[in-house]
């Protein structure tokens, strides 16, 4: 697809904007579609104040600036998009209103346009059923914030078209993004091998074992993440990452490794979602005080290892059940989610041999199902491999 494709958008929310943002930014012309014209208003000032933000910094000059946003199209008329060669779907996640919609978009846009949803949950192949051509149906998954995030998980449904799938991926390639194909399975890649880092945190939590500070310290300081778990979820939200979680746990037929916990369901109902509510796991009002970690090394190497092992194992799973190649999983973590290395390499580094003894440690100590290791780390450990090396 050259830059002569016209790029469709459909809801001009947080992700639907800045995926108008790149789409004009790459030279495409980009029409931006959603029925409330508050929320069209809404996204074209806020992307003129970001590209304003742009200005100010010299990153762009005014005149790429202005050309930007006028390549964008913002439009309450769905009939716009007839033109497009593609169609991103950004709207609410409900797939009764998605699979309605993409009916819709079959109706007006023509026969080589691929229609694409940013679903961050929801099954690709239901919304691609509801097409007559489904084989042109994919999933076009970006992070937020869309211009910044590098990370695009690219996932075909089984209906979908390699036709589809490569010209989607090599559209988003030219975008400058990292882009990953992954299974139509729950959470794709990231929303899948992240869960444990905020599930086994709330976990320790919840055993007393450390309180937020230190299991946050433990895992920024010690273990090199950006952010520590529960900075992290009250940066998100805790209704968002609440949900996230109870949605996979689900969709998993409620394999216990995906349970949500309790903690984060209480801070949710209680309104402390985290940053946009003042409150969450930490209190971000002014003069608020928060209690110190405590920086017990022998006590942060145990929380830190515990989590590592778990989401190592997720990782190793994911590989073993063929959702991506070993190199997409590690590029998904370490470009959506800024891990400081990619989980499969990390295995690497610390000895497979010496994840599986921990996750057996755990499961041992516990006799739960959450703590299975992979099938795949006992083979591979049992016949002396690594995932990169040897
Ligand atoms: P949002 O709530 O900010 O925006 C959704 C927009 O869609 C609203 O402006 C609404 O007016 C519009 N809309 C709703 N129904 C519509 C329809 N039938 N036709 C046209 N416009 C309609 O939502 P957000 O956060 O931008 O999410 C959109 C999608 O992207 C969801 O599927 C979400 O799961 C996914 N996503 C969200 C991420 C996030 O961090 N917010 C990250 C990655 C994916």
């Amino acid at each position: 697809m050259n830059k002569e494709a016209i790029i469709g958008v459909l809801g001009a929310g947080s992700m639907g904007s800045g995926i108008a943002q790149i789409g004009a930014t790459q030279q495409h012309n980009v029409v931006l579609v959603d029925l409330n014209s508050e929320a069209l208003a809404k996204a074209e000032k806020s992307l003129n104040k970001i590209l304003a933000r742009l200005v100010e910094k010299e990153k762009i000059d005014e005149a790429t600036a202005a050309a930007i946003i006028g390549r964008i199209k913002f439009s309450e008329n769905i009939n716009d998009f007839a033109d497009c060669g593609v169609v991103i779907e950004a709207i609410v996640e409900n797939v009764d209103i998605k699979r309605k919609v993409f009916a819709q978009l079959e109706t007006i846009v023509n026969d080589k346009c691929i229609l694409a949803s940013n679903t961050s949950s929801l099954s690709i192949a239901s919304i691609a059923a509801s097409c007559n051509n489904s084989e042109r149906v994919i999933g076009i998954h970006f992070f937020n914030p869309a211009p910044l995030m590098p990370l695009v998980e690219i996932i075909p449904a089984v209906q979908t078209s390699d036709a589809t799938t490569t010209t989607a991926r090599a559209l988003i390639d030219g975008w400058k993004k990292v882009t990953v194909q992954t299974k139509d399975t729950p959470g794709f890649i990231v929303n899948r091998v992240a869960r444990p880092f905020y599930g086994e945190a709330l976990r320790i939590y919840e055993e007393g074992v450390a309180d937020f500070a230190t299991i946050d310290w433990a895992m920024t300081e010690l273990a090199g993440f950006r952010m520590g778990p529960f900075t992290l979820m009250d940066y998100i939200g805790n209704d968002v990452n609440y949900t996230v979680t109870e949605t996979v746990f689900a969709a998993f037929y409620f394999d216990p490794r995906y349970k949500p916990s309790l903690t984060q369901k209480r801070h949710s109902e209680a309104g402390w979602y985290g940053r946009k509510s003042g409150r969450g796991y930490f209190d971000y009002s002014e003069n608020a005080i928060n209690l110190e970690p405590n920086k017990d090394e022998v006590l942060g190497k145990q929380i830190y290892k515990r989590i590592l092992a778990m989401l190592i194992n997720e990782a190793v799973d994911a590989l073993f059940l063929n959702i991506a190649s070993k190199e997409d999983i590690d590029l998904a973590m370490t470009k959506g989610v800024n891990y400081p290395k990619g989980l499969l390499a990390w295995a690497d580094e610390v000895g497979l041999d010496n994840v599986l003894a921990k996750l057996e440690d755990l499961f041992n100590e516990y006799g739960e199902d959450r703590y299975r290791p992979s099938p795949l780390l006992r083979r591979m450990v049992k016949e002396g491999k690594a995932f990169y090396v040897n």
